[in-house]
């Protein structure tokens, strides 16, 4: 037994108490908008922080008090006013974008709520359905909102040759599991001579889609509601792409042929998966690992296991994503290095 072995891990532990705590405050943070309030206010009290944001004081002080203890925000006991500082703002407040991680922290009461749910699939073996996932559509619509917006049209269609002229002159681009859309939606208006077609099994994410779609009044954008293991389009795009949407398929490997046949004969597909190593100890040292498998046991894994589904889980990586594109046909693969990205994984890859 080794004391200080056994004394730094009670440690560990009470700061991973703390963090998870501190991710469910400041999930609240962003959903009530404190800290878009807090930016810019400099020093505040309680009073005027919760006048400002028209919320009930005594939750914001204890929301401030829990801030303050996990270094959040900086406080002066003296005169007991609060500051965001400046050098958290833009990791915690929507002016940062992709950045924000307040918005992130999300992911943590979400993955809470269906917590019940997996504890039986421990048991059970089985899956937990999209359905149990309250909100799942509009919480990943705002976490990938903010990368599409500071990324799409600058920096990852510029990365696949030849598609900003292709797209301009006219062509067709399928997103698969496009969910609420905002990737077609984006691209539709930046390319109004080409077609795009979002491709999801979830009613709810469509809906979303068609309706800021018909919002901007975008007449080059279809929707297909339809499981992608059942996708049976010959030659059709010129362009297909999936933002997270192969691992937790629960037939990924169908679903890659289904998008191979898709593609007309010199088409590319772009396959973008979470970043990771295929293999746990090649994992140990990211700093997120533990977050990844998290999301994958309380997500990925048990949405693909409750279709039927093998479980990839989130952190397949990129060995054996290599291999499932080569399976299913796909040739020339090319990793596309997306800076503002750093989750996620880019593929480039053609029919033949
Ligand atoms: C992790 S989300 C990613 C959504 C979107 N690409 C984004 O980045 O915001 C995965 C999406 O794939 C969809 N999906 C999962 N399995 C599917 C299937 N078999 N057929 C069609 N869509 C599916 C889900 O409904 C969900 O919208």
């Amino acid at each position: 037994m080794d004391k200080e072995r056994a004394k730094a891990f009670m440690s560990t532990m009470v700061d991973t108490l703390n963090s998870g705590s501190l991710a469910l405050m400041m999930s609240i943070g962003h959903r009530t908008g404190l800290f878009d309030q807090m930016a810019g206010m400099g020093e505040v009290t309680s009073s005027e922080l919760a006048h400002a944001a028209q919320l009930d004081e005594r939750y914001v002080r204890e929301w401030l008090a829990a801030m303050t203890s996990g270094g959040v925000v900086d406080y002066d006991a003296t005169s007991e006013r609060f500051e965001l500082p400046v050098e958290h703002e833009r990791l915690v407040t929507r002016a940062g974008g992709p950045l924000n991680l307040a918005s992130t922290m999300q992911t943590i009461a979400l993955l809470a709520s269906v917590e019940d749910d997996v504890v039986d699939a421990f048991r059970t073996g089985a899956g937990v359905p999209y359905d149990r996932y309250r909100g799942f559509q509009s919480w990943m619509a705002e976490e990938s909102a903010a990368r599409f917006d500071s990324a799409l049209l600058d920096v990852i269609i510029p990365a696949i040759p030849g598609a900003t002229e292709a797209l301009t002159n006219g062509a067709t681009l399928a997103d698969l599991g496009c969910g609420s859309g905002h990737a077609i939606a984006l691209l539709a208006r930046a390319f109004p001579k080409s077609t795009f077609v979002g491709i999801d099994f979830s009613t709810e994410g469509l809906a979303t889609a068609q309706q800021h779609a018909d919002e901007a009044c975008l007449t080059n954008v279809t929707f297909l509601n339809v499981d992608a293991a059942a996708l049976d389009l010959v030659e059709t795009f010129d362009y297909v792409t999936s933002f997270d949407a192969i691992h937790d398929q629960a037939q990924p490997h169908t679903v890659l042929e289904n998008i191979h046949r898709s593609l007309v004969d010199d088409g590319t597909y772009l396959c973008v998966e979470p970043k990771a190593h295929s293999a746990l100890i090649d994992n140990m040292e990211e700093p997120a690992a533990a977050y990844q498998y998290t999301i994958s046991t309380m997500h990925c894994m048990s949405v693909s296991i409750a279709g039927g589904g093998e479980g990839l889980g989130t952190a397949w990586g990129s060995n054996r994503i290599a291999e499932a594109l080569e399976t299913a046909g796909f040739v020339d693969l090319a990793p596309v290095e997306v800076r503002p990205d750093r989750a996620n994984s880019y593929v480039l890859c053609k029919k033949r």
